[in-house]
């Protein structure tokens, strides 16, 4: 038997692509969580399957093998997980076969940070198998990088908040603060089911910054404004204000071009059937949306979504950031 690591999904709740250039961002940690399991093996080998997205392969002296499913996509889900995987043997300091296998309760590739989950369970099962001391500091450096693999230029928002749980105030330059969050706020997701790349989307932005500064720079610091009153708002548990400031949120990114068809079908459906705000969460583009619901419409407003062809969930805060589950 080895060891098994998890780690949690994210849902950004303002701030999302303005957070890349220094703005403010609050994000929650979630209940749906990715599971590594890191076990020895006897060939120097590093051997990686992933239960949910049916993908096998290792990686020997250099080189990648395939096992199951579709090579090129392998090694670009992989490829990450082994630059974690090696920082850990790195801190260990000599070679070892492993074998891990990944199942994540995450929608892949729709904006709740699947990738920072697995690579922060992988970083904390292979670094507890190993015996090598990490802290949640260290983790989060490890999944950070990963991510750049991944990503390209990341905030860092989805490694810290997989990694320490909770409810975050994330900034750049200046880390990320707990917020305390007294009230349940009843969130719905919704998933379009549309698959999209973060990199890319982070690009487009970045492009339309480049070309229209001074139109782009006042939409950066109107959603400075939204996260700073929302911080008020969740002080003050009010959840009316803090649906208002949502949908502003979500008229904002789809200024800078990250909403589609597929969001916005969802996003307007949530909200004609009661929900106090909604907008697109994590890089958009596709990927999933996020509505805020009084108590008493949940049920309407998952059932909104689901007609208009989303998936829906209801998504729980969690306080509880990577943690070895089995040791
Ligand atoms: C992705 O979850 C959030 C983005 O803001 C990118 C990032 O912050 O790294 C789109």
């Amino acid at each position: 038997m080895g060891v098994v690591a998890s780690a949690p999904a994210k849902v950004i709740l303002f701030g999302e692509h303005f957070v890349v250039y220094g703005e403010p961002a609050i994000v929650l940690a979630i209940d749906k969580r990715a599971y590594a399991e890191a076990k020895f093996q006897d060939k120097k080998r590093l051997s990686l399957r992933s239960l949910n997205l049916n993908l096998a392969g290792h990686f020997e002296d250099g080189s990648f093998t395939i096992e199951q499913g579709d090579a090129k996509e392998a090694r670009a889900k992989f490829e990450p997980i082994k630059s974690a995987v090696d920082k850990v043997l790195e801190k260990h300091g000599e070679g070892v076969g492993l074998d891990i296998q990944i199942n994540s309760m995450v929608p892949v590739a729709a904006g709740l940070g699947s990738s920072a989950a697995v690579a922060a369970a992988t970083t904390a099962a292979v670094a507890a198998l190993l015996n090598v001391t990490m802290s949640k500091e260290d983790i989060f450096r490890i999944t950070y990088e990963s991510e750049k693999v991944v990503h390209g230029t990341p905030s860092g928002i989805d490694p810290a908040i997989s990694t320490f749980g909770g409810t975050l105030l994330f900034q750049m330059d200046t880390g990320f603060k707990p917020i305390e969050v007294k009230t349940e706020i009843p969130l719905v997701i919704g998933d379009t089911g549309v698959e999209r790349s973060t990199r890319t989307q982070v690009e487009k932005v970045r492009g339309l910054k480049e070309r229209y500064p001074q139109v782009v720079e006042p939409i950066m610091s109107a959603a400075r404004e939204v996260v700073l009153r929302a911080m008020d708002a969740l002080k003050e548990n009010d959840l009316k204000t803090l649906g208002e400031l949502m949908n502003i949120n979500h008229a904002l990114l789809y200024g800078v071009g990250v909403s589609d068809e597929s969001l916005e079908w969802l996003v307007n459906a949530a909200r004609k059937s009661g929900a106090l705000g909604a907008k697109l969460t994590g890089a958009g583009g596709g990927g999933c949306m996020v509505a805020l619901a009084k108590n008493d419409n949940l049920q309407q407003v998952m059932e909104a979504i689901q007609r208009t062809g989303g998936s829906p969930f209801v998504a729980r805060k969690t306080d509880e950031g990577v943690r070895v589950e089995r040791a």
